[in-house]
Protein backbone atom coordinates (compact mmCIF):
# COMPACT_ATOMS: atom_id res chain seq x y z
CA UNK A 1 0.00 0.00 0.00
CA UNK A 2 1.79 3.16 -0.72
CA UNK A 3 2.75 5.38 1.95
CA UNK A 4 3.19 9.23 2.31
CA UNK A 5 7.18 9.62 2.29
CA UNK A 6 6.87 12.67 4.03
CA UNK A 7 5.33 10.91 7.02
CA UNK A 8 7.68 8.58 7.45
CA UNK A 9 10.60 11.20 6.87
CA UNK A 10 9.37 13.17 9.84
CA UNK A 11 9.16 9.94 12.22
CA UNK A 12 12.39 9.01 11.24
CA UNK A 13 13.85 10.55 13.97
CA UNK A 14 17.05 12.69 13.56
CA UNK A 15 18.73 13.15 10.30
CA UNK A 16 20.86 16.05 11.21
CA UNK A 17 19.09 18.45 9.75
CA UNK A 18 18.59 16.65 6.33
CA UNK A 19 14.88 15.04 6.26
CA UNK A 20 12.41 15.51 4.65
CA UNK A 21 15.61 14.41 2.01
CA UNK A 22 16.46 11.67 0.75
CA UNK A 23 19.76 10.35 1.58
CA UNK A 24 22.14 9.83 -1.09
CA UNK A 25 24.52 11.17 -4.22
CA UNK A 26 23.57 14.12 -5.40
CA UNK A 27 25.11 16.23 -8.77
CA UNK A 28 26.19 19.61 -7.04
CA UNK A 29 27.74 21.09 -10.27
CA UNK A 30 28.61 19.43 -13.44
CA UNK A 31 33.01 19.05 -13.07
CA UNK A 32 33.12 21.30 -15.80
CA UNK A 33 31.26 24.95 -14.22
CA UNK A 34 33.88 24.55 -10.58
CA UNK A 35 37.66 25.61 -11.57
CA UNK A 36 40.18 24.86 -9.80
CA UNK A 37 40.32 26.79 -6.43
CA UNK A 38 36.78 28.34 -7.39
CA UNK A 39 34.41 28.56 -4.07
CA UNK A 40 30.43 28.41 -4.70
CA UNK A 41 27.56 29.13 -1.93
CA UNK A 42 25.38 26.12 -2.93
CA UNK A 43 21.98 25.96 -1.23
CA UNK A 44 19.98 22.81 -1.50
CA UNK A 45 17.97 20.21 0.70
CA UNK A 46 16.89 23.35 2.47
CA UNK A 47 20.31 24.21 4.02
CA UNK A 48 23.23 25.92 3.26
CA UNK A 49 26.76 24.43 2.12
CA UNK A 50 29.90 26.07 0.27
CA UNK A 51 31.33 23.94 -2.17
CA UNK A 52 34.88 25.03 -3.14
CA UNK A 53 37.80 23.04 -5.63
CA UNK A 54 40.91 22.47 -4.19
CA UNK A 55 44.59 23.39 -5.52
CA UNK A 56 45.20 19.49 -5.94
CA UNK A 57 42.06 19.43 -8.35
CA UNK A 58 39.47 17.59 -5.65
CA UNK A 59 35.86 18.89 -4.78
CA UNK A 60 35.37 19.12 -1.24
CA UNK A 61 32.02 20.21 0.51
CA UNK A 62 31.64 21.62 4.26
CA UNK A 63 28.12 23.30 5.28
CA UNK A 64 28.61 26.75 4.99
CA UNK A 65 28.46 28.65 7.98
CA UNK A 66 32.03 29.05 9.84
CA UNK A 67 31.71 27.96 13.94
CA UNK A 68 33.36 30.77 14.80
CA UNK A 69 31.03 34.04 14.16
CA UNK A 70 28.96 32.22 11.96
CA UNK A 71 30.40 33.58 8.46
CA UNK A 72 29.16 31.97 5.43
CA UNK A 73 32.37 30.13 3.64
CA UNK A 74 30.80 30.89 -0.11
CA UNK A 75 30.70 34.32 0.30
CA UNK A 76 34.32 35.65 0.03
CA UNK A 77 35.98 32.15 1.26
CA UNK A 78 38.95 31.71 -0.77
CA UNK A 79 40.72 28.18 -0.88
CA UNK A 80 44.61 27.89 -0.11
CA UNK A 81 46.20 25.06 -0.93
CA UNK A 82 43.79 22.38 0.12
CA UNK A 83 41.92 24.66 2.61
CA UNK A 84 39.43 27.37 2.76
CA UNK A 85 39.83 30.19 4.56
CA UNK A 86 36.86 31.98 6.13
CA UNK A 87 36.30 35.62 5.19
CA UNK A 88 35.33 37.01 8.66
CA UNK A 89 38.89 36.09 10.71
CA UNK A 90 40.55 34.27 8.40
CA UNK A 91 40.14 30.66 10.09
CA UNK A 92 41.19 28.02 7.86
CA UNK A 93 39.36 24.77 7.55
CA UNK A 94 40.73 21.75 5.47
CA UNK A 95 38.11 19.35 3.63
CA UNK A 96 37.23 17.20 6.64
CA UNK A 97 35.74 20.60 7.81
CA UNK A 98 38.42 20.66 10.36
CA UNK A 99 39.77 24.14 11.69
CA UNK A 100 43.80 23.55 11.07
CA UNK A 101 44.73 27.43 11.86
CA UNK A 102 43.24 30.57 13.68
CA UNK A 103 46.30 33.23 12.00
CA UNK A 104 45.73 35.05 15.58
CA UNK A 105 45.66 32.74 18.53
CA UNK A 106 47.35 30.19 20.35
CA UNK A 107 45.48 27.03 19.96
CA UNK A 108 42.81 26.30 17.73
CA UNK A 109 39.56 25.64 19.66
CA UNK A 110 38.64 21.96 20.48
CA UNK A 111 35.38 22.29 18.32
CA UNK A 112 35.98 24.46 15.71
CA UNK A 113 34.68 21.96 12.74
CA UNK A 114 31.99 22.19 10.36
CA UNK A 115 30.64 19.22 8.55
CA UNK A 116 31.94 17.80 5.99
CA UNK A 117 30.30 15.49 2.82
CA UNK A 118 32.04 12.44 1.20
CA UNK A 119 32.26 13.85 -2.47
CA UNK A 120 33.09 11.91 -6.16
CA UNK A 121 33.70 13.26 -9.00
CA UNK A 122 33.69 11.40 -12.48
CA UNK A 123 31.64 11.08 -15.82
CA UNK A 124 31.69 14.99 -15.57
CA UNK A 125 29.73 15.24 -12.38
CA UNK A 126 30.47 16.29 -9.42
CA UNK A 127 28.50 14.14 -6.66
CA UNK A 128 28.11 14.85 -2.64
CA UNK A 129 26.67 12.33 -1.06
CA UNK A 130 24.31 13.80 1.52
CA UNK A 131 22.89 11.87 4.47
CA UNK A 132 23.49 10.76 7.89
CA UNK A 133 26.18 12.67 9.85
CA UNK A 134 29.19 10.31 9.56
CA UNK A 135 27.60 8.08 7.07
CA UNK A 136 29.53 6.39 4.89
CA UNK A 137 27.84 5.71 1.59
CA UNK A 138 25.94 2.48 0.95
CA UNK A 139 26.26 2.86 -2.82
CA UNK A 140 28.02 4.38 -5.68
CA UNK A 141 27.03 6.51 -8.61
CA UNK A 142 29.26 4.27 -11.66
CA UNK A 143 31.28 6.08 -13.88
CA UNK A 144 29.16 6.35 -17.77
CA UNK A 145 31.85 4.82 -19.58
CA UNK A 146 30.55 6.57 -22.96
CA UNK A 147 31.92 9.84 -21.65
CA UNK A 148 35.58 8.68 -22.36
CA UNK A 149 34.79 6.77 -25.40
CA UNK A 150 35.99 9.04 -28.18
CA UNK A 151 32.73 7.79 -30.12
CA UNK A 152 30.76 9.84 -27.86
CA UNK A 153 30.49 13.19 -27.65
CA UNK A 154 30.59 15.61 -24.67
CA UNK A 155 28.19 15.71 -22.41
CA UNK A 156 26.37 18.51 -23.40
CA UNK A 157 24.65 19.93 -20.10
CA UNK A 158 21.32 21.87 -19.15
CA UNK A 159 19.27 23.06 -16.39
CA UNK A 160 15.33 23.59 -15.34
CA UNK A 161 14.48 24.83 -11.74
CA UNK A 162 10.86 22.94 -10.89
CA UNK A 163 8.42 24.19 -8.47
CA UNK A 164 7.97 20.17 -7.52
CA UNK A 165 9.89 17.72 -5.28
CA UNK A 166 11.49 14.62 -6.06
CA UNK A 167 8.73 12.05 -5.29
CA UNK A 168 6.84 13.36 -8.64
CA UNK A 169 10.34 13.38 -10.91
CA UNK A 170 11.03 9.94 -9.67
CA UNK A 171 7.49 8.61 -10.33
CA UNK A 172 7.54 9.54 -13.55
CA UNK A 173 9.34 7.00 -14.80
CA UNK A 174 7.34 3.96 -13.39
CA UNK A 175 4.14 5.85 -14.39
CA UNK A 176 3.51 3.78 -17.14
CA UNK A 177 0.11 5.34 -17.93
CA UNK A 178 1.11 8.88 -18.60
CA UNK A 179 3.75 7.98 -21.60
CA UNK A 180 0.87 8.21 -24.13
CA UNK A 181 -1.08 11.21 -23.07
CA UNK A 182 1.96 13.24 -22.38
CA UNK A 183 5.03 12.50 -24.55
CA UNK A 184 3.12 10.80 -27.38
CA UNK A 185 4.74 7.80 -26.79
CA UNK A 186 3.81 4.14 -26.99
CA UNK A 187 5.29 1.55 -24.92
CA UNK A 188 4.94 -1.97 -26.31
CA UNK A 189 6.96 -3.31 -23.25
CA UNK A 190 8.12 -2.46 -20.09
CA UNK A 191 9.68 -4.00 -16.96
CA UNK A 192 11.03 -2.50 -14.14
CA UNK A 193 13.83 -4.02 -11.57
CA UNK A 194 14.37 -3.30 -8.27
CA UNK A 195 18.43 -4.12 -7.00
CA UNK A 196 19.09 -2.55 -3.91
CA UNK A 197 19.75 1.28 -4.02
CA UNK A 198 19.36 1.11 -8.11
CA UNK A 199 16.29 0.74 -9.92
CA UNK A 200 15.80 0.02 -13.59
CA UNK A 201 12.84 0.80 -16.43
CA UNK A 202 13.48 -1.08 -19.81
CA UNK A 203 11.04 0.15 -22.62
CA UNK A 204 10.41 -1.05 -25.73
CA UNK A 205 7.89 1.67 -27.51
CA UNK A 206 7.74 4.37 -30.50
CA UNK A 207 8.19 8.27 -30.39
CA UNK A 208 8.90 10.18 -33.11
CA UNK A 209 12.42 11.84 -34.16
CA UNK A 210 13.89 15.21 -34.46
CA UNK A 211 12.52 14.88 -38.05
CA UNK A 212 8.74 14.04 -36.36
CA UNK A 213 8.55 10.59 -38.08
CA UNK A 214 7.89 7.72 -35.91
CA UNK A 215 10.70 5.68 -34.42
CA UNK A 216 11.23 2.89 -32.86
CA UNK A 217 12.61 3.74 -29.09
CA UNK A 218 13.96 1.27 -26.88
CA UNK A 219 15.16 3.02 -23.48
CA UNK A 220 17.26 1.54 -20.14
CA UNK A 221 16.83 3.88 -17.58
CA UNK A 222 18.84 2.92 -14.36
CA UNK A 223 18.19 5.44 -10.81
CA UNK A 224 21.42 5.48 -8.97
CA UNK A 225 20.64 5.92 -5.78
CA UNK A 226 17.17 8.51 -5.42
CA UNK A 227 18.70 11.31 -7.29
CA UNK A 228 21.06 10.62 -10.34
CA UNK A 229 19.54 8.69 -12.95
CA UNK A 230 21.66 7.40 -16.29
CA UNK A 231 19.02 6.24 -19.36
CA UNK A 232 20.23 5.06 -22.24
CA UNK A 233 18.13 5.59 -25.19
CA UNK A 234 18.25 4.21 -28.93
CA UNK A 235 16.96 7.05 -30.63
CA UNK A 236 17.94 9.00 -34.09
CA UNK A 237 21.54 8.07 -32.33
CA UNK A 238 22.45 5.99 -29.47
CA UNK A 239 22.01 8.59 -26.39
CA UNK A 240 22.95 8.93 -23.06
CA UNK A 241 21.22 11.00 -20.68
CA UNK A 242 22.22 12.05 -17.62
CA UNK A 243 19.39 13.06 -15.36
CA UNK A 244 20.05 14.34 -11.65
CA UNK A 245 17.88 16.15 -9.10
CA UNK A 246 18.99 18.52 -6.69
CA UNK A 247 16.18 19.53 -4.21
CA UNK A 248 16.82 23.50 -2.86
CA UNK A 249 13.99 23.43 -0.76
CA UNK A 250 10.74 20.92 -0.13
CA UNK A 251 9.03 22.73 -2.92
CA UNK A 252 11.51 24.02 -5.64
CA UNK A 253 14.30 21.55 -7.46
CA UNK A 254 17.17 21.73 -10.24
CA UNK A 255 16.99 19.77 -12.57
CA UNK A 256 20.53 19.00 -14.31
CA UNK A 257 20.55 16.96 -18.02
CA UNK A 258 23.41 16.11 -19.73
CA UNK A 259 23.51 14.25 -23.34
CA UNK A 260 26.04 12.58 -24.90
CA UNK A 261 25.45 11.40 -28.60
CA UNK A 262 27.45 8.37 -30.11
CA UNK A 263 28.56 10.27 -33.40
CA UNK A 264 31.25 7.28 -34.26
CA UNK A 265 34.83 7.80 -33.81
CA UNK A 266 36.76 10.91 -35.35
CA UNK A 267 32.75 12.05 -36.71
CA UNK A 268 32.91 15.48 -35.19
CA UNK A 269 28.50 16.24 -35.02
CA UNK A 270 27.24 19.70 -35.68
CA UNK A 271 26.62 22.07 -32.91
CA UNK A 272 23.29 21.95 -33.84
CA UNK A 273 22.64 18.23 -33.94
CA UNK A 274 23.61 18.11 -30.01
CA UNK A 275 21.91 21.34 -28.99
CA UNK A 276 18.93 19.76 -31.21
CA UNK A 277 19.17 17.05 -28.88
CA UNK A 278 19.43 18.67 -25.74
CA UNK A 279 16.03 20.72 -26.43
CA UNK A 280 14.21 17.73 -27.23
CA UNK A 281 15.26 16.23 -24.07
CA UNK A 282 14.13 19.73 -22.18
CA UNK A 283 11.04 19.83 -24.28
CA UNK A 284 10.59 15.93 -22.63
CA UNK A 285 10.90 17.38 -19.24
CA UNK A 286 8.59 20.54 -19.76
CA UNK A 287 5.77 17.88 -21.29
CA UNK A 288 5.61 16.97 -17.20
CA UNK A 289 6.97 19.70 -15.95
CA UNK A 290 3.37 21.12 -16.60
CA UNK A 291 1.52 18.77 -14.87
CA UNK A 292 4.29 18.69 -11.76
CA UNK A 293 3.81 22.24 -11.09
CA UNK A 294 0.23 22.19 -10.82
CA UNK A 295 -0.28 18.63 -9.52
CA UNK A 296 -1.29 17.27 -5.74
CA UNK A 297 0.74 14.72 -4.33
CA UNK A 298 -1.92 11.79 -3.43
CA UNK A 299 -0.06 9.69 -0.81
CA UNK A 300 -3.11 7.09 -1.44
CA UNK A 301 -3.44 7.35 -5.17
CA UNK A 302 -6.61 5.56 -6.74
CA UNK A 303 -5.08 3.33 -9.17
CA UNK A 304 -5.98 1.42 -12.20
CA UNK A 305 -4.59 -1.64 -13.84
CA UNK A 306 -2.47 -0.43 -16.46
CA UNK A 307 -0.59 2.39 -14.19
CA UNK A 308 2.13 0.61 -13.95
CA UNK A 309 4.47 -0.16 -10.57
CA UNK A 310 3.80 2.85 -8.73
CA UNK A 311 3.47 1.30 -5.31
CA UNK A 312 6.92 -0.42 -5.62
CA UNK A 313 8.50 2.47 -7.20
CA UNK A 314 7.23 4.35 -4.08
CA UNK A 315 8.28 1.60 -1.69
CA UNK A 316 12.14 1.82 -3.24
CA UNK A 317 12.09 5.44 -2.86
CA UNK A 318 11.02 5.71 0.65
CA UNK A 319 13.97 3.00 1.45
CA UNK A 320 16.33 6.60 1.09
CA UNK A 321 14.29 8.35 3.74
CA UNK A 322 14.81 5.79 6.55
CA UNK A 323 17.25 5.82 9.31
CA UNK A 324 19.60 2.97 7.67
CA UNK A 325 19.87 0.61 11.50
CA UNK A 326 16.10 0.30 10.97
CA UNK A 327 15.52 0.03 7.59
CA UNK A 328 14.14 -3.22 6.03
CA UNK A 329 16.25 -5.58 3.86
CA UNK A 330 16.14 -4.75 0.52
CA UNK A 331 14.25 -7.86 -1.02
CA UNK A 332 11.39 -6.46 1.67
CA UNK A 333 11.01 -3.25 0.26
CA UNK A 334 10.38 -4.74 -3.41
S1 LIG B 1 33.39 33.88 11.31
FE1 LIG B 1 34.78 32.62 10.27
S2 LIG B 1 36.67 33.15 11.08
FE2 LIG B 1 35.28 34.35 12.18
FE1 LIG C 1 7.28 11.92 -18.17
Amino acid sequence: MPTSTATSVHAAGDRAGLAPFARGWYLVAWSAELEPRDVVPLRCLGRDFVLFRREGGEPALLDAHCPHLGAHLGHGGRVEGDTIVCPFHAWRFDESGRCVEVPYASRIPPRACVRSYATREHSGMVLAYLGDAGEVPEYEVPVAAELSDPAWTPLACAQITIATQPREVVENVADLAHFKPVHAQIIDDFEMIVDGPRVTQRTVGRGTNLKGERIPVHTVATYHGPAVQFTRLAWAFDMLLINAHLPIDEATLLLRFGVSLRAGEGVELPREVIDAHVAAARDGYFQDVAIWEHKRWRDRPTLADGDGPIGALRRWHRTFYEPRETRRAPEDAQ
